[in-house]
C-alpha cells in the first residue's frame, strides 16, 4: 500500500520491462545531475508558524489565468503507452479527477487531440527541424482547447542517456509519436552510440533552436507562452523580454546536461529576476508535498511532477498518488501553519548544515 509517491517506484519496477524502467528513470551521464536534484531538496529546511488557527489550508493556485486545486501540474512526459496500454488517457483523466493540469508532450504516445478532450490541458511543444509542423503543432493545440503552450528549450539534442545506450533502447511497434508525421522509430534502432529514441531525436529536433524562434512563436501563440528548461535568471530574464507568460526552471529531472545546477537551487535567482513579470514554475526532483512546500516557499508559483505519476500509472494507481500528493501538500500546509500559498510564501527557507542519509 503505497503511503508516499517513492512507493510507487519499486511496485512499477516489478511489472515494467527492465529497458523501460531504464529509460523512465535514469538521467544522462554519470547522472550527476538526477541525484543532486534529491540532494538539493533534501537539504532545504522550512521554518514552521505557530499558533496561526489554520484547521484548513487551502492550497489552490491561480496559474496562466486559470485556478486550480492543488499547486502542481504533471510534467511533459514522451511515450505513456510505454507504462500502460492507455497511456496519455488514463494519466489525464487522473490529472482532471485531481484539478490539476495535464501536460501533453509533442511525443505524446495518444494524439494530443484526444488527450485535450480528457482534461483541460497544457501543450509541451519541441523545437522540430521542419517549421512546417511547429506550425501545424500549435495550431493544433490551440483548436484542441489547450490552454498553455510550453515550449522546452533544453533539448538541443538529447542528453547522453547511458542506460538506454547500453539498452539498445527502442520503442515497441505499438507505441509511436502520434502528433508526429515521422513515426519511423523503428527506422533509427541501432544507430551507433545512439538509442532509437536519441536517433530519432537527432534527426526531428532542430539542434540550432535561438531566441529568435522564441520570438517568431511569441507573434504566433495566441494562447498563455510557457519557457521550460530555464536554469540561468540571465535567460529568463531575456524569456520576459520576448513577451512569455512562464518560465519553467528544470534541468529536465537530469536527462539533459549532466552536471547542471539542481532546479530547486537555481529556483531562487530565477524567481529574484522575474516573478513580478511572469509565472515562474519548477520541476526536477519533486517527490513529495513537503518539496512543494519547499519551491513554493522560495518563490515557484507551483511545480511540475514527472516520475513519480508515471510508475503510478504503471500500476492503475495514478488517482492515488495524485490524492496522496494533495493530503501531503494539505498537511505540509497545516504543520507549517500556513492557511494559503501566500502564507507558504512568507516561510523562513534554509539549508541543513549538516548532511541527511536516507
Ligand atoms: C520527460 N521529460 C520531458 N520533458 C518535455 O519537455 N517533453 C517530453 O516529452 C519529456 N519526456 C519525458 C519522458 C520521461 C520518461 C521523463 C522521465 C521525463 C522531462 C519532464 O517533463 C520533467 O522535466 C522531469 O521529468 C521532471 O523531473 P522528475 O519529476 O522526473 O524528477
Amino acid at each position: 500500500m503505497p503511503e508516499t509517491l517513492a512507493d510507487f517506484e519499486p511496485l512499477a519496477r516489478e511489472v515494467l520491462p527492465a529497458a523501460v524502467y531504464d529509460f523512465v528513470a535514469g538521467g544522462s551521464g554519470s547522472e550527476h545531475t538526477l541525484r543532486l536534484n534529491r540532494a538539493a531538496f533534501d537539504a532545504i529546511t522550512l521554518t514552521p508558524r505557530i499558533l496561526t488557527g489554520t484547521a484548513k489550508p487551502n492550497p489552490f493556485w491561480t496559474v496562466l489565468g486559470t485556478r486550480w486545486e492543488l499547486p502542481f501540474a504533471v510534467a511533459p512526459m514522451a511515450y505513456q503507452k510505454l507504462l500502460h496500454p492507455e497511456g496519455e488517457l488514463l494519466l489525464a483523466a487522473a490529472a482532471s479527477r485531481a484539478g490539476i493540469p495535464y501536460t501533453i508532450s509533442t511525443l505524446s504516445s495518444v494524439p494530443l487531440e484526444k488527450i485535450a478532450g480528457v482534461t483541460p490541458s497544457w501543450f509541451q511543444l519541441y523545437w522540430l527541424r521542419d517549421r512546417h509542423v511547429v506550425t501545424s503543432l500549435v495550431e493544433r493545440a490551440v483548436n484542441a482547447g489547450c490552454s498553455a503552450m510550453m515550449v522546452t528549450v533544453d533539448v538541443p539534442v538529447m542528453g547522453r542517456r547511458l542506460r538506454d545506450i547500453r539498452n539498445e533502447f527502442a520503442l515497441p511497434p505499438d507505441v509511436a509519436p502520434e502528433n508526429l508525421v515521422d513515426k519511423v522509430t523503428q527506422a533509427h534502432a541501432g544507430a551507433p552510440g545512439l538509442s532509437a529514441v536519441a536517433a530519432h531525436t537527432a534527426s526531428a529536433f532542430e539542434p540550432a533552436v535561438s531566441w529568435r524562434d522564441l520570438e517568431w512563436l511569441r507573434t504566433r501563440c495566441p494562447i498563455p507562452l510557457v519557457v521550460k528548461g530555464i536554469l540561468d535568471p540571465r535567460d529568463a530574464r531575456r524569456a520576459v523580454e520576448v513577451g512569455v507568460d512562464g518560465v519553467v526552471v528544470s534541468n529536465h529531472g537530469g536527462r539533459q546536461l549532466d552536471g547542471a545546477v539542481a532546479s530547486i537551487d537555481a529556483l531562487g535567482p530565477v524567481v529574484d529576476a522575474v516573478s513580478k513579470d511572469c509565472a515562474v514554475l519548477l520541476d526536477s526532483g519533486v517527490r513529495s508535498g513537503l518539496d512543494v512546500l519547499k519551491a513554493v516557499a522560495i518563490g515557484a508559483s507551483g511545480v511540475l511532477v514527472g516520475r513519480p505519476l508515471l510508475w503510478a500509472l504503471a500500476v492503475e494507481g495514478a488517482d492515488e498518488a495524485l490524492a496522496l500528493l494533495g493530503r501531503e501538500v494539505r498537511d505540509a500546509m497545516l504543520l507549517a501553519g500556513c492557511a494559503d500559498l501566500a502564507a507558504v510564501r512568507e516561510l523562513s527557507v534554509g539549508r541543513a548544515t549538516w548532511p541527511i542519509s536516507s
